[in-house]
């Protein structure tokens, strides 16, 4: 693929990942951030993580920290946007942004959760503008789900599917702008079964999270649901569903269990105990075992 010209809005935990991945892949990237010290250790946070990866650090200088967004985005050729997860700061930043960019720049929003449509509804040239999901940290996650509105043109969705393979991602091409795009609705199905089978005194949450990373988790990076499905049969599946899916948790909304640990402000490692205590030091050996866990499937 030829070299895109980049402009990544938000320089914090996903924009300055994000910006890297463009980087090793040889693109040019300008980098913008509302606030000045994020945009002043960029390239410093980038090299250090290209440092521990084993990369060539040098991919860092490729990236330009720019404080004025007109001048950020004036000649780029894909903008994408990673600030914080707000609507009205999305929409107000894109309508700025569109003033800025050539008619024929793509538009992309990296949120977790809002929906693409509401973000780019109110855009001049909707056809340009679509939904790239990263997942942290952005240069070990290979998947960037690629989401396209009513609106999205089929080149639009094309050439970014092609602008992240050939930066080595595994883009994902979601077809309707749905919550949750596909992976966090899955993962958020798994979620709510935990906390239920927590919930209803069948285990504690440590015998969850046992019972999956001793499980199906083991498997689940080579073999997907629907492959596990047809692997065992789907005449077996269905009578499997049959028995199970009457008893697993269906209410529409969150948990009253997890509401009643925020409102006890049991938020998890910000509080030191959410469904269960966690000490500074067990959450620096849980962080550190993901990422060694990560950067041990680099190259799968
Ligand atoms: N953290 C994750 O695991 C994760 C995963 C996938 C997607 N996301 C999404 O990515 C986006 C960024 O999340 P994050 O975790 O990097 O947040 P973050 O707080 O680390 O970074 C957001 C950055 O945006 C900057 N910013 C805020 N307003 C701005 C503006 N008007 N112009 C320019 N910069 C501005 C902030 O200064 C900050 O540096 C959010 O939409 C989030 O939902 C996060």
């Amino acid at each position: 693929m030829v070299k895109a010209r980049i402009a990544v809005i938000g320089a914090g935990l996903m924009g300055h990942g994000i910006a890297q991945v463009f980087a090793m892949a040889g693109h040019e990237l300008i980098i913008t951030d509302s606030v000045s010290q994020n945009l002043d250790t960029v390239r410093a946070r980038i090299a250090a993580n290209l440092r521990d990866l084993g990369d060539d650090e040098s991919a860092a200088e490729r990236v330009k920290p720019l404080a004025d967004l007109a001048a950020a985005v004036r000649d780029a050729d894909y903008v994408v946007e990673a600030v914080s997860e707000n609507l009205p700061l999305k929409q107000k930043l894109f309508a700025e942004i569109e003033r800025h960019v050539r008619p024929d720049t793509i538009l992309a929003s990296n949120t977790s959760v809002i929906p693409i449509t509401s973000i780019m509804q109110g855009l001049s040239r909707r056809e340009r503008a679509l939904g790239t999901h990263w997942w942290n940290p952005p240069f070990l996650v290979p998947l960037v789900e690629v989401i396209e509105t009513q609106w999205s043109s089929p080149q639009a969705v094309a050439w970014t599917m092609q602008l992240h393979e050939a930066a080595g991602k595994k883009p994902a091409h979601v077809k309707k702008d749905v919550p949750g795009f596909i992976g966090n609705r899955l993962q958020h199905a798994l979620w709510r079964e935990a906390i239920s089978l927590v919930e209803r005194g069948i285990c504690d949450a440590e015998t969850v999270d046992a019972v999956v990373k001793a499980s199906f988790g083991r498997r689940l990076a080579v073999l997907g649901p629907i492959e596990n499905a047809d692997q065992v049969g789907t005449d077996l599946t269905l009578a499997i569903h049959e028995t199970v899916l009457p008893a697993i948790d269906s209410r529409p909304g969150p948990s009253p269990y997890l509401e009643k640990l925020v409102a006890d402000g049991k938020l998890g490692f910000k509080s030191g105990e959410g469904f269960r205590k966690w000490t500074p030091e067990q959450q620096t050996a849980l962080r550190t075992r993901v990422m060694q866990h990560l950067k041990g499937t680099r190259n799968m």
